[in-house]
């Protein structure tokens, strides 16, 4: 009859369910005694997990997990932990990174043998999905040992050997104020050809991600995807980093011997930044009849870099003022109080040559002077100290003219203040002492050095260094003191100064016109 027939295979199936369930009890009870010499408490359900089973069983996942810990660590789980493993929050946050991770499975960056890190993993959530989806090996590290499956250990320093890793995740690499340290201990710990994947709220623009991968000179970026988290409207963006098998720093910042004085560009130029340079600010093209008052006011216009992007995956943050003058006039009363600093301490350099403005520096803590002036060589140069009722925050009388090398002195400026001063190689210095990695902010105003300068920056290559440039650029401009007279003092003509900022532009360098 037919209800018998179904009756006995039914009854079959059951059979051979039962039958399955205790391989299963018992192939786990083989495999707990061999690998870990211990064996299961019997409060605890054992279970041989492939990931998928587990996923199916929400409810008994984390008993496994006590099971795992305590046979593995012999460490007995306390029920707060078991209590917190088993909670809503928990099991949502340990089935998005599941999903995650069954994705790169996927795509084949990570695999049932890969040897996994999880960094600063302080909840486990990343630990305990690798484990469900059947990754064996894994470890976690974080500063605070909050739960059993992650050792309590300084990240940037971490206990393990070079080459160590198949499969690094740094998902907090956001919180850390130090990315650049972290990154170089991640690069070290992954195995060559190994993979780092990191989830980023930041790097959502080209120039954070640009940012972050420079960060990684030994790994190069092989995806890059935008990933949405359950429940919430934010997207993080996924990076997926392959180390190489030999060392090549990919962005070399080239020493080829110069042509001519015009601006050559030795580095690519770079999509990131002109992402950027798309939303900045236009530039002023029409020559002001009273630039006292416009280029001042303009500086409302502009599009601070940290207003338009992330700035957190930077090694240092380094802001360089030349021709800073006295401290109030642009770092105290500009950069301390307006730029937008995005939280962080700024490094502060002043390269100042007039003699008058150097004392008070002395008492500047994170202050920097540099008794120079900007020049193309370290030579001697002279400058003739200005008397122009048409100085601007000339606090103590003085004014930096034009200075020429020292030799070029002739006597039509021996009536007046000659002064001599040292040069500086501004480009070599900065390469000395700025690397890819930091976040530059630079304020030149040079008294019209700028054309001799800027050429310089560019055959050098020390342009790519600079992030963000506010450059005051010195022409014959209309004077206050006598309508319809303009400056003798320096000959470029306005449309030489858009010129400048025109093709500084071009070439991919955000630069604001100064007052
Ligand atoms: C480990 O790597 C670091 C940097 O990558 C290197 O300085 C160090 O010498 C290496 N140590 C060994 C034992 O190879
Ligand atoms: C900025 O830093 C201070 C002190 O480190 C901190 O209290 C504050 O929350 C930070 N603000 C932001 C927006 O990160
Ligand atoms: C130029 O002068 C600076 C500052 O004194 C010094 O550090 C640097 O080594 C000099 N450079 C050369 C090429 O002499």
């Amino acid at each position: 009859m037919e209800s018998v027939a179904k009756q006995r295979s039914a009854k079959g199936l059951i059979v051979r369910l039962l039958l399955l369930g205790v391989c299963i009890v018992l192939l786990r009870f083989a495999y707990v005694v061999a690998r870990r010499g211990g064996s299961c408490f019997s409060g605890d359900f054992c279970f041989f997990s492939p990931a998928s089973e587990v996923l199916s069983l929400p409810g008994g996942v984390s008993h496994s997990e006590a099971a795992y810990v305590r046979i593995q660590d012999g460490l007995s789980l306390s029920g707060e932990t078991r209590q917190l493993w088993t909670s809503r929050e928990y099991r949502k946050a340990v089935e998005f990174y599941s999903a995650v991770f069954q994705d790169l499975v996927g795509e084949g960056f990570l695999s049932p043998c890969s040897k996994s890190l999880c960094i600063d993993s302080a909840s486990g959530h990343e630990v305990i999905a690798l484990k469900e989806i059947g990754i064996t090996d894994v470890v976690g590290i974080s500063r605070k040992k909050l739960q059993p499956l992650v050792l309590a250990g300084d990240i940037f320093h971490q206990p393990f050997a070079n080459n160590t890793f198949d499969f690094v995740f740094a998902g907090g690499i956001d919180r850390t104020r130090q990315p650049a340290n972290l990154a170089g201990e991640i690069a070290r710990v992954l195995k060559p050809e190994g993979f780092l994947v990191i989830l980023s709220t930041f790097a959502g623009d080209l120039y954070s991600l640009n940012s972050l991968e420079i960060l990684f000179p030994s790994l190069k970026i092989i995806r890059s995807r935008e990933i949405e988290v359950h429940d919430s409207p934010k997207l993080l963006r996924e990076i997926v980093f392959q180390k190489a098998n030999s060392i090549k720093i990919r962005y070399p910042i080239e020493d080829k011997p110069s042509i001519g004085g015009n601006l050559i560009n030795k580095c690519p130029i770079p999509e990131h930044k002109l992402q950027l340079l798309r939303s900045a600010e236009p530039l002023i093209e029409e020559e002001p009849q009273k630039p006292w008052i416009t280029l001042k006011k303009n500086i409302k216009n502009i599009k601070y870099l940290p207003s338009m992007t992330d700035i957190s995956f930077k090694q240092r943050y380094i802001y360089i003022d030349v021709g800073a003058r006295s401290y109030g006039s642009s770092i105290g009363s500009w950069f301390k109080k307006q730029y937008p600093k995005q939280n962080r301490t700024f490094e502060v350099y002043a390269v100042e040559a007039d003699k008058a403005f150097h004392e008070e520096y002395a008492s500047k803590k994170g202050v920097t002077l540099l008794p120079f002036a900007a020049w193309v060589r370290n030579e001697s140069l002279s400058f003739v100290v200005n008397h122009d009722s048409e100085q601007k925050d000339d606090e103590k009388g003085h004014g930096m003219g034009r200075i020429r090398p020292a030799a070029a002195l002739s006597d039509d400026l021996s009536s007046r203040d000659v002064h001599v001063i040292q040069g500086l190689d501004f480009a070599e210095w900065l390469k000395r002492t700025v690397t890819e990695k930091d976040f530059l902010v630079m304020k030149m105003d040079v008294e019209g050095t700028e054309f001799d300068l800027m050429p310089r920056l560019f055959e050098t290559g020390a342009i790519c260094l600079i992030d963000e440039l506010f450059l005051e650029c010195h022409y014959n401009r209309w004077q206050r003191c006598c309508p319809g007279k303009r400056s003798p003092k320096y000959q470029k003509t306005y449309g030489q100064c858009i010129d400048l900022f025109s093709s500084l532009r071009q070439r991919g360098v955000l630069v604001h016109q100064w007052w």
